[in-house]
């Protein structure tokens, strides 16, 4: 298996020159072990400009390109969601590790593939879900392992902002898999499931764009146990992008933005109120890379802290969003 020998960094490419991509790489340069060796892109000129702003050695002017470099151990993809089944399992074979951006993949179906491809290859993979990985969420679940707040009862998270309408933007091109679910709210879904763990039923209503894709939507989930979830993801409006906890014996209320916020705010009945900041002075994204770093090391093909299963959980959750709200991709055609 690919790894690193003792005292050697992890070397990793970057596929994509988006905006993440570009966020990435400020990540993975606080990490100590991790060397950024090459970046990819559609067009060798724009490969050659991100590669040079940043002081990467090597642009490959193709994503296939990228991926017969053998100087590369670990490749981040980065591209638009339609794009993320493709470029991993392209990636898997060529014999490199991946840390693939969420959404993982359009459907279960796909993220099913990929998964069979990374044990195929025995290659490890994971999906991109950074908040899993930062501290305040660490703390946040240790805190929930104690039951602070009794049996919990109801989970609340949205996620919102107003985007670009350009048809042509990747929110909104269902060709790009776009929709606010896949983008938004699977950081959503994470939470509800980092609190109550996997769902019973799920009903969601929403708006679609005039190509198709959701726009705004809210869904509730429901458990055994008579817990609820309720959340709402959107690309039409600011929304307080917040979370809520409520237990028992109290609630906790997590802060804006709630895939990587400042802190959390505990008010316990009858106590005085507890808030947890949590400084962040880094790129957040890094956090997750130390995690891949670790799991390679030891030669797993999956993150015990974000398992294969969970990631496929979230593409037939979405699968079942998407088929009340009514949004198809052409993907789901040939695996229906
Ligand atoms: N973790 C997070 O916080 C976070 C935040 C934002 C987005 N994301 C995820 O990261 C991925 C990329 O999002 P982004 O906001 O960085 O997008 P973006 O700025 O639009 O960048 C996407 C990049 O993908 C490449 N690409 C390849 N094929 C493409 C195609 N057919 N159309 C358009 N671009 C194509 C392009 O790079 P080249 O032209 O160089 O090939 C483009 O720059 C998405 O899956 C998104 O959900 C994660």
């Amino acid at each position: 298996m690919v790894g690193k020998a003792r005292g050697m960094k992890f070397r990793w490419g970057i596929a994509s020159t988006g905006r993440i991509a570009s966020d990435f790489v400020q990540g993975l340069r606080q990490i100590p072990d991790a060397d950024v060796v090459a970046v990819c892109s559609r067009d060798a000129a724009t490969a050659q400009r991100f590669a040079a702003q940043r002081n990467i050695p090597t642009a490959h002017g193709s994503y296939e390109a990228m991926s017969q470099d053998p100087h590369i151990d670990i490749v981040y993809v980065a591209t638009p969601n339609s794009r993320h089944r493709s470029d991993t399992e392209m990636f898997l074979r060529a014999g490199k590790h991946v840390l693939c951006e969420k959404p993982f993949a359009l459907n279960e179906h796909e993220a099913r593939a990929m998964v069979k491809t990374a044990r195929a290859q025995q290659r490890f993979v994971m999906e991109a879900i950074w908040s899993r990985f930062l501290p305040v969420y660490v703390a946040l679940g240790e805190l929930l392992a104690t039951r602070v707040l009794g049996r919990i009862t109801d989970v609340r998270a949205d996620f919102g902002f107003s985007a670009s309408s350009d048809p042509h933007h990747r929110l909104n091109d269902p060709a790009l898999g776009g929709g606010a679910l896949l983008d938004l709210g699977i950081y959503c879904l994470h939470f509800a499931r980092f609190v109550l763990g996997g769902h019973d039923t799920v009903t969601a209503t929403g708006e679609l764009n005039n190509q198709g894709v959701d726009v705004d939507a809210t869904y509730t989930l429901t458990y055994r146990n008579e817990a609820r979830a309720t959340l709402r993801s959107t690309t039409r409006h600011a929304t307080p992008c917040e979370a809520v906890i409520i237990g028992e014996h109290g609630t906790i209320h997590v802060d804006r933005h709630m895939h990587h916020p400042p802190g959390f705010t505990v008010r316990l009945h009858g106590q005085p109120e507890q808030y947890h900041r949590f400084d962040e002075t880094g790129q957040g994204l890094r956090h997750q890379v130390l995690e891949v770093h670790r799991c390679i090391a030891q030669q797993f093909i999956e993150s015990p802290r974000l398992p294969h299963a969970e990631t496929i959980a979230y593409a037939a959750t979405m699968d079942e969003i998407r088929r009340q709200l009514g949004v198809r991709y052409v993907t789901d055609e040939s695996t229906s």
